[in-house]
């Protein structure tokens, strides 16, 4: 069975057999969510829903959602860590809970993927001083043949979910184990350190509410939040044990091999650095495919320090700097994903992003070694000397410490950061306190920028009489809004004054935001804006600020302007070719 069969039984079972609506695949790029970089599970673009907002498509949702997660760069390189990966998933929205979602679950495995009990095996929470042993969950497993020696019971680290901030909705749950051994049958007792035991799925419990002092208090809206692996179950409904030589990986493993003239699975240090290029490659194509470029910040820095660590290892791996890397790599990551339009759409500005950033890294590459190897001849690399590789030869930190320490070096870090922060481009991508903020806590304030968004984007087409703008992308912190728009030039003064204050206008008048759901069709024949694609499927939320704007969004948004206080511009740069973008706050 490949991805595509796998998606499709899974999606199918959850949709026609479980009465699921299939939802779509959204972006990489988390829409108006400043806690994260990246969308790294199913979940992700359901936090509004799985905090009590109502889904326009109902209480039962599945779909299939591309991930990227970045917190172990530094792992992929064994045969199942994956920075991007596609995960699936089926939602309860305070509809069904735990006896369901085990049934179901159980169901799809034995039933449907046909994966013999013999080798499976399960982890459940073993309670702690926040929550209780999860008992009922134990006992749902139990009561479908899964014996007891089967049956795992661990700690918060592996048996516990969310919450995706420090606030939110959160839980215990329970995961799904195969046993990935052809040659040898499965011990009878359950062993979750023995890594023939693979993790396929996990379904999540959120019946806790994590609010800001710590306390797990009983969730008014119970949810189920389910993600299975493709890459890992494909590879194991066709008996391969190494993920990369599954249908996701082999195709590009192939091309590296051709241009590197060496063979997969011959020697181990040749075999990680191939799996490390196919891995990032493809990272990067999805990131690139979602309207991300090469930068050193934020999402781009981490897209930067994937397309650079792929580069490094191709050399290691003796791949000649005439020779074009990437390009024969997207032309078989976009084969195995040609369901994904956003990749055929944006071939042409993926390879030339990705042979931009190429060229300008190995410019130094070479130069920037010399000079590291020289450094290391004192057993520490220095704060200032690993700054320099950084802002001088383009070495992300984390690829000086990986050369450091195949060289028995390190670097002082904190000597690093220092150097940092005194040249104050400190990238919050790479200082971990962009997570630290919750989601929770910064919905109000968030929900007020997201309808200052919309009236921004509306006062932005009445002033510069142009019914064409349109929304090139939107971020969202608590502290300011940004706007991307498509506009060929800069804004005077004077229109920027003017868009502010018919933003303000439309503020004072208190005017009210009203919510309805309808068909794609029937929002565009209404006038809304937004994307007409099937973002949701056939049901789209309208919101409606009087007579002033209408837009598809997901929301959410406050009920009356009067909530939102005074606009203000800060500042208008440009984006891109042809796009404006604006950054504005609420007094
Ligand atoms: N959100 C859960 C996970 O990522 C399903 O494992």
């Amino acid at each position: 069975m490949n991805r595509k069969e796998l998606i499709k039984k899974y999606t199918d079972f959850f949709s026609k057999k479980k009465k699921h609506k299939r939802i779509a695949n959204s972006s990489l790029v988390p829409e108006n969510d400043p806690t994260v970089l990246f969308t790294t599970a199913g979940m992700h673009p359901l936090v509004p829903f799985l905090l009590g907002q109502k889904h326009p498509l109902g209480k039962r949702l599945t779909n299939v959602q591309k991930c990227i997660r970045t917190g172990d760069i530094e792992e992929v390189g064994d045969t199942f860590h994956h920075t991007f990966f596609e995960m699936l998933g089926n939602w309860s929205l305070g509809d069904y809970f735990k006896k369901e979602a085990i049934n179901w679950s159980f169901e799809f495995l034995t039933k449907e993927l046909k994966l013999p009990i013999e080798r499976l095996a399960v982890s459940c929470f073993k309670g702690n001083k926040d929550a209780p042993k999860d008992e009922e969950a134990a006992k749902i497993w139990q009561s479908l043949g899964v014996p007891k020696e089967r049956i795992a019971f661990l700690g918060k680290k592996e048996n516990w979910w969310g919450p995706a901030g420090v606030t939110g909705p959160c839980g215990p749950d329970t995961e799904m184990f195969y046993w990935k051994d052809n040659k040898n049958p499965a011990p009878k007792k359950f062993n979750p350190d023995d890594e023939k035991w693979v993790e396929i799925w996990n379904d999540v419990f959120m019946q806790y509410n994590k609010d800001e002092k710590g306390n797990y208090n009983p969730a008014k809206q119970k949810n189920v939040d389910t993600g299975m692996g493709v890459e890992r179950t494909t590879a194991i409904l066709n008996g391969i044990e190494d993920n990369y030589l599954g249908d996701t990986f082999k195709p590009i493993i192939q091309e590296i091999e051709k241009l590197s003239q060496k063979d997969y699975g011959k020697k181990d240090e040749d075999t990680r650095a191939m799996r490390i290029i196919a891995d990032h490659i493809k990272a990067a194509v999805f990131i690139l495919a979602d309207g991300v470029t090469p930068s050193n910040t934020e999402q781009g820095y981490v897209l930067r320090r994937l397309i650079r660590r792929a580069i490094r290892f191709g050399k290691k791996l003796g791949i000649p700097k005439e020779k074009d890397l990437t390009t024969p790599l997207v032309k078989e990551i976009l084969k195995i994903y040609e369901d994904y339009k956003e990749l055929k759409k944006n071939k042409e500005k993926i390879i030339s992003e990705l042979n931009k950033e190429e060229g300008k890294f190995e410019q130094t590459l070479d130069k920037g070694l010399k000079e590291l190897k020289k450094m290391i001849v004192n057993s520490k690399i220095s704060g200032k000397d690993a700054f320099l590789l950084y802002q001088s030869y383009g070495f992300p930190l984390e690829m000086t410490k990986e050369i450091a320490s195949e060289n028995n070096s390190a670097v002082d870090e904190k000597g690093f950061n220092k150097e940092f922060k005194k040249h104050k481009e400190l990238s919050r991508t790479a200082s971990k306190g962009r997570f630290k903020s919750g989601l929770a806590d910064n919905t109000e304030k968030t929900k007020k920028l997201h309808t200052a968004t919309h009236l921004l984007l509306q006062a932005l087409k009445i002033v510069l009489k142009d019914k064409k703008i349109e929304q090139k992308g939107s971020n969202i912190t608590p502290k300011r809004l940004r706007l991307d728009f498509s506009f060929p030039r800069k804004l005077t003064n004077e229109e920027i004054k003017k868009v502010e204050n018919l933003v303000n206008e439309q503020i004072k008048k208190g005017l009210k935001v009203t919510k309805e759901e309808m068909s794609p069709e029937e929002a565009k024949k209404k006038g809304a804006c937004g994307t007409f694609d099937k973002k949701y499927g056939d049901i789209v939320s309208v919101y409606t600020i009087e007579d002033f704007s209408k837009e598809i969004c997901k929301g959410p948004h406050v009920k009356n302007l009067s909530e939102l206080g005074k606009f203000k511009i800060k500042k208008e740069t440009s984006s891109s070719a042809g796009v404006r973008r604006i950054k504005a706050v609420l007094k």
